[in-house]
């Protein structure tokens, strides 16, 4: 059996970095052969020819066939996995969100073009900024698709974390669980430390308060600025990294007694209102996630996680237009 895997925005920075750890068994493991179905606009066709030559020229034992295309109903035709890529990315100065009016109207286009063609139970990975409001447009646009097969990515917020609180602690990331990054993908995104374990100790009150809130949770949410004011452009490599994780997780499961952070819609859990894409702490099992419940939520925590509620509430006003 093999999986086709969509890639839009293929021969842009983070694209061009997923297609060829997709191609060579990172998402799905050694076993499962993956055919690429490479999304781009039309301009851009030449690059991604290129792009398709170097993932031919790779000899993947995990790559099947290679389709490349401007046109969406081709490129998510029998769709299982859809890793929404394509979509301009900020400059310096920029809040993602100044990217939403521009990159919105490619999102709506796409979730017609899932709905139209893509395989019933295919898995949305949105990527394009501002990734979560774009996630709500393209799900809003599937009504013949479940709600729950659209995502947006904050596992490269998670992972962020990881890192900080690693480099803090001086242990290793792999040591660390239980965090949690609620909200947006965006500068109000809130970082939780409240059930951090290491090495399966709870130590969230053994971590200086004031190192959290003055310096571990700016850090985390201007992280994307931080690689943009070093790079001149924004992060990619850790990007894909995130997105591979992200989808190999909800499809293979999340480790033992630990869970990550997926922007889903919302079902009114923790009172956050339905109707947004939001940021919880999940468990996937068997291709599915639920989110992680009864966790304690103390003043501080409500007022941040309602502060990015907010936010995304406005973002979705912003473009009722296209729900
Ligand atoms: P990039 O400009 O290098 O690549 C984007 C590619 O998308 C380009 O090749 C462009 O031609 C293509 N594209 C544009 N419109 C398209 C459409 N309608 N259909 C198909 N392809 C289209 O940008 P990048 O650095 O790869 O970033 C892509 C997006 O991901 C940006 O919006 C960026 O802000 C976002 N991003 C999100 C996260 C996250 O954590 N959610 C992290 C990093 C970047
Ligand atoms: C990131 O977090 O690195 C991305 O969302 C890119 C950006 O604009 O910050």
């Amino acid at each position: 059996m093999s999986k086709s895997v969509t890639i839009t925005g293929a021969a842009g920075q983070i694209g061009y970095q997923l297609a060829f750890r997709i191609a060579s068994g990172q998402l799905l493991g050694a076993d499962e052969k993956i055919n690429l179905n490479l999304l781009e606009i039309t301009p851009a066709l030449d690059a991604l020819k290129g792009v398709a030559m170097e993932l031919e020229d790779c000899a993947f034992e995990t790559l099947g066939e290679i389709s490349i295309s401007d046109d969406p109903n081709e490129a998510f035709k029998n769709s299982d996995f859809a890793f929404l890529v394509g979509a301009k990315p900020r400059g310096p100065g920029m809040e993602r969100s100044d990217l939403l009016q521009e990159n919105a109207k490619i999102f709506s286009a796409q979730g017609k073009a899932i709905n139209e063609n893509a395989s019933s139970d295919i898995k949305v990975l949105v990527v394009g900024n501002p990734a979560n409001t774009n996630a709500l447009i393209a799900m809003s646009n599937a009504p013949d698709i479940d709600q729950n097969a659209f995502t947006a990515m904050m596992r490269l917020d998670h992972n962020r974390a990881l890192a900080q609180l690693a480099s803090k602690l001086g242990c290793h990331s792999t040591e660390i669980s239980n965090m949690t990054i609620w909200g947006n993908h965006s500068t109000t995104q809130y970082p939780d430390i409240s059930n951090l374990r290491v090495t399966g100790e709870n130590i969230s009150n053994r971590l200086d308060q004031a190192w959290v809130k003055d310096d571990f949770i700016p850090r985390v949410q201007n992280r994307g600025a931080e690689i943009i004011k070093a790079r001149g452009l924004s992060s990619a490599a850790s990007a894909a990294s995130a997105a591979i994780d992200h989808m190999r997780d909800w499809s293979l499961g999340t480790k033992e007694n630990d869970w990550v952070s997926m922007a889903i819609p919302s079902d009114g859990s923790y009172e956050i209102s339905k109707g947004i894409i939001y940021s919880f702490p999940v468990i996937c099992e068997n291709g599915s996630y639920s989110i992680v419940q009864n966790l304690e939520i103390n003043e501080f925590s409500k007022e941040c996680m309602e502060i990015s509620e907010k936010e995304l509430l406005e973002e979705k006003a912003a473009i009722e237009h296209l729900l």
